[in-house]
Parts: C-alpha cells; sequence; structure tokens
C-alpha cells in the first residue's frame, strides 16, 4: 500500500510548469511594510480601485433574494447576449449578431476556449514583446508554442505585418494575439495598423485573437475593434476593466460563427456555465454608463498627472501612454535591475510598482509598469514620492 503511494507521488505536469506572476510578489511585499504600518501607494496591480457601478450591484442584490440561482445556458444568458450585441451597435455603428456572442469567465476562460477551439498541440502563435504574460503561458499549458515578436519604438509597440510575415516564413504561424491598449505597455495601434495586420494574418491562414479587454478606457484616441474589420477575427472582451468588475470573474468573446458550437462544446465541459450572478451583474453594469464614465475621467486625469509630474521627478522615458491605465517607464538610466528598482521604490519610498521582467524576457530588466488606476490624490504623492527619492536611489546607484 505504502509502496503504491510512493510509485503514485504526485508531481507536477511538465505544462503546468509555467513561470510565476512577479506582480504577485511586489504585491506580498507591499502588504508586509502595510503590516509594519507604512502607507504604500499601490500602482502595482492592475485593476481598477472602483467598485461595479451601482446597477450591478443592485441587479446583483435583487437576484439573491428573488430565488435560486442556477446554472444558465452555456452561451452564456441570451439577455446578456443580446445586451452585448446592443453595445456594439450603440458604441460603433456595427451589427453584431448575438449569437457569435459567448459569455466567459473573465477573459482569462475566454482565452483557454479560444486557443482550446482554434490551436492543435504544437500549433505556433505570435505574441508582442512586451506583452501580457498569460497568453504566452496559457499556450504553453496548452502545448502550443508561443513565438515571441519583439516591438519598439520603431513600430510603436506593436506586431507589424513585416515581423509576422517574417516570423511566419521563419516556420508557419497557426495564430496572431494583438491587444490595443496593450498591458503593460497602456500603447495602442491605430486603426489603420490593426487592420492591415488582420488583412496580411488572414490572407496568409494566421487566425487572428484580439484582446480588446481596454477598451473603453482609450485617451489618444479611439481604439478600433477587430469586429469591424474580420468577421473572422476572434474578439475577446471583458467586464473587468471599463466595467470595473474584476472579481466578478466575467467576460465575453464574438466568435466567427462557425467557432462557436465548439467553443460551447468547450465550455459545457469545462465550466458547464459562467456564474449566474454575475451575469445578471454584467447586464445590469451597462445601465452605469455614467457613472463608468466618471471613472474614465478619473483615470484620464491620473494619466495627465503622470505625465506632467513623473518627467520633473526624473522619470522622463516612457512608451506612449495611448490608454488603458498603464505607464511604461524604461527606467535603464537610473538600473539594468528593474526588480531591484521596483523592491528599493517600494521599501525606501513607499511606492508599489511592477518589474517589466514579467511582462519582456528580453528586455524587461530596464522597466517597469505603472498602474494609474488610483485616486488622483495617490498619483501626486507618488510623483512628490518619486522626485524626492529618485535622486538619492541615483546617487547610491544599483545594489
Ligand atoms: C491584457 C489583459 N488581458 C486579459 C486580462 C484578464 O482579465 P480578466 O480575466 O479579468 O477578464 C488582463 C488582466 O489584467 C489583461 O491585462
Amino acid at each position: 500500500m505504502l509502496d503504491t503511494a510512493k510509485r503514485l507521488l504526485l508531481r507536477p505536469s511538465a505544462r503546468s510548469d509555467v513561470p510565476p506572476f512577479m506582480v504577485m510578489d511586489v504585491m506580498a511585499a507591499a502588504a508586509r511594510l502595510e503590516a509594519q504600518g507604512r502607507r504604500i501607494i499601490h500602482m502595482e496591480v492592475g485593476q481598477p480601485a472602483a467598485a461595479a457601478p451601482a446597477t450591478a450591484i443592485a441587479a446583483a442584490r435583487a437576484a439573491l433574494s428573488n430565488g435560486p440561482l442556477g446554472y444558465t445556458e452555456t452561451l452564456g444568458v441570451t439577455s446578456l447576449r443580446r445586451r452585448i450585441a446592443r453595445s456594439y451597435a450603440q458604441s460603433r455603428g456595427l451589427d453584431v449578431d448575438a449569437a457569435r456572442i459567448v459569455v466567459t469567465t473573465g477573459s482569462s476562460a475566454g482565452f483557454i476556449l479560444a486557443f482550446l477551439a482554434t490551436f492543435e498541440t504544437g500549433d505556433r502563435v505570435a505574441v508582442a514583446v512586451p506583452g501580457y504574460p498569460p497568453y504566452r503561458h496559457i499556450l504553453t499549458a496548452l502545448g502550443c508554442e508561443p513565438v515571441l515578436i519583439e516591438t519598439g519604438a520603431g513600430n510603436r509597440w506593436s506586431i507589424t505585418s513585416e515581423a509576422l510575415l517574417a516570423a511566419h516564413r521563419a516556420r508557419p504561424l497557426k495564430g496572431v494575439i494583438v491587444g490595443s491598449p496593450a498591458n503593460p505597455t497602456g500603447t495602442m495601434m491605430t486603426a489603420e495598423a490593426l487592420a492591415a495586420l488582420i488583412g496580411c494574418a488572414e490572407d496568409a491562414g494566421i487566425a487572428v485573437i484580439s484582446d480588446e479587454i481596454y477598451h473603453g478606457l482609450d485617451y489618444a484616441f479611439a481604439a478600433e475593434t477587430a469586429a469591424r474589420l474580420s468577421d473572422d477575427a476572434i474578439i475577446i472582451n471583458s467586464f473587468s476593466k471599463f466595467f470595473c468588475m474584476t472579481g466578478w470573474r466575467i467576460g465575453w468573446m464574438v466568435l466567427p460563427p462557425q467557432l462557436v458550437r465548439a467553443v460551447e462544446r468547450l465550455q459545457q465541459n469545462l465550466a458547464i456555465s459562467v456564474p449566474t450572478l454575475s451575469q445578471i451583474a454584467a447586464e445590469a453594469a451597462f445601465d452605469g454608463y455614467a457613472e463608468l464614465m466618471k471613472i474614465r475621467q478619473g483615470y484620464e486625469e491620473n494619466r495627465r498627472i503622470l505625465l506632467d509630474g513623473l518627467p520633473r521627478a526624473g522619470l522622463d522615458s516612457f512608451l506612449p501612454v495611448d490608454g488603458a491605465f498603464y505607464l511604461y517607464a524604461d527606467v535603464s538610466r537610473f538600473s539594468n535591475d528593474s526588480f531591484d528598482f521596483a523592491t528599493r521604490m517600494l521599501e525606501e519610498a513607499g511606492v508599489a510598482a511592477t518589474p517589466g521582467v514579467d511582462f519582456d524576457p528580453l528586455h524587461g530588466r530596464n522597466y517597469l509598469r505603472l498602474c494609474y488606476a488610483g485616486s488622483a490624490a495617490e498619483m501626486k504623492q507618488a510623483v512628490e514620492r518619486i522626485g524626492a527619492w529618485l535622486p538619492d536611489f541615483s546617487r547610491r546607484g544599483e545594489r
């Protein structure tokens, strides 16, 4: 019996061996300092400080009092799918068939479903670097190969048609993931650049997955949706960011019609359905538009405070701060170890930020991501604290 138990000793699979998310280490360090009584300004975690809109909370309260919350249709409650479709008509003048919309457990589940429905194991999928780490890690865990496409200032920090085709020629790609506004950079693709990339990818037989989770949070210019540019693109979106509903774990996809049944079968088996309470709240969140627009105005104000203040504080080099709520600063003038830089900024200045190494295995050591989803008062304080600390850090140099 004991021998059998020993033989069966469970070890994690090779496919589960994905890197951790370093932002969690920063969060833990910040929590330790707070436990000692320090006041920390949190700019490390990429989530709204605000709660879900009052309309969503009221709908959830009513649903809790009104009776059992059973499973729903796997593709999502019909009225929510219709409401999401209507939002494309209202905000973009686009006619999106509600039958193409699938409600998911956050966009995170959308990625798993999209990758499983579209790719075979071994398929190569292009992702931008710097980029959101779970794209790479989910692909790896599912047996696909993420192909890192380096971006830079010359191509506005996004994948170009040329770079995509070069990687495709080297070894064929099956997919490409685009995100605009992007995490961690906050940078956006112009409508022309997105159209060119989608056109060239689809001509080459490369499936396009467009992560539109930061839509609604576009300040430099209007973010374009891939839904306008192609019926074959897979669009992934979420109630986490614009709608301030991270913890409700709810998102959606717009799928090419031929993938809907495959995703339905996958979701039937993987999740049965998406949390009912969250679906009810999400539908009502669309009625909280005025409240959400005020929160968005707060981000715009925060962005202005950082764009004005950080250069005066000494941090004067960052990627185009177009949308989402991120500023990706180049700190190479001060350090070539952004983890050490972030650790010391946290310990000495009380400002928590995320080192770029999470997002960019190639050059992340030179970058720091600052999230500006907090309050204007916190942003002003962060600028002051960084301004007071940075000259001292520069004098002492790296550890
Ligand atoms: C670019 C991007 N995509 C997707 C997600 C996942 O969000 P959720 O699963 O909450 O919808 C995040 C979360 O930070 C993100 O930054």
